[in-house]
């Protein structure tokens, strides 16, 4: 099984990743718990290039095959072969962030970045993916309290993260039958259990 987190800055999606891995090998799964941009050392090499500097660094296509290249490395170095050796993967982001963040957000638009996905993806989809939706003020204000400096996003303007918050519900509105939406202006324990829930209903129970 393939399971992606996705949602805008500062979503909790990295401690809520740890928990769902954690939750899954107490179900006494084999897990590769992953992460995009990066995941495998080409990958997160080019991760450097797109979560760092100027906001203006790249144009919104550059960006957008940069992220592309990544992903096409994560996938053959790290995604497939797992998935081969029927490890559950859940990745922190993939293509629907460059939907919301290239497509919406930088106004690329669906079409090209379907287009864009499909060609890296090779049809690859998620069993299942979670958005972790909070509204963009309380997203930037706990991103804002991280450390570290891969705030190259975080830094872009306050219409930009409304715009990729829409993409994500729409992306959620097209595709129920893909995407759970999750609430996550909750605490951490109650997303945790929320996402446990999701997953558990849509990939194990009844099918065990
Ligand atoms: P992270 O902070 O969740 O690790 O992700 C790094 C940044 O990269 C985040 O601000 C979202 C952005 N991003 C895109 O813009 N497009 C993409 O396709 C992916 C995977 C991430």
């Amino acid at each position: 099984m393939f399971i992606t987190l996705e949602g805008g800055e500062g979503a909790g999606k990295s401690t809520q990743i740890a928990r769902l891995a954690a939750f899954l090998r107490g179900l006494d799964l084999d897990v590769l718990e992953t992460r995009e941009p990066g995941g495998a050392p080409g990958a997160e090499a080019i991760r450097a290039l797109l979560v760092s500097g100027d906001t203006g660094r790249w144009t919104p296509m550059t960006e957008a095959l940069l992220h592309s290249a990544a992903r096409a490395d994560h996938l053959a170095r790290s995604v497939r072969p797992a998935l081969a050796e029927g490890k559950w993967v859940v990745c922190d982001r993939f293509t629907d962030s460059t939907l919301a963040y290239q497509g919406y957000g930088h106004g690329l638009g669906v079409e090209r970045i379907n287009a864009l996905n499909e060609l890296v993806t090779e049809g690859l989809r998620p069993d299942l993916t979670l958005i972790l939706d909070l509204p963009v003020e309380a997203g930037l204000r706990r991103a804002g309290t991280r450390p570290g400096a891969e705030d190259r996003y975080e830094r872009m303007g306050r219409d930009f993260h409304e715009r990729l918050r829409e993409g994500f519900l729409a992306i959620a509105r097209a595709e129920p039958n893909r995407c759970a939406v999750i609430d996550a202006a909750a605490d951490v324990e109650t997303v945790a259990g929320a996402i446990a829930r999701a997953v558990n209903e849509r990939l194990i129970a009844g099918k065990t």
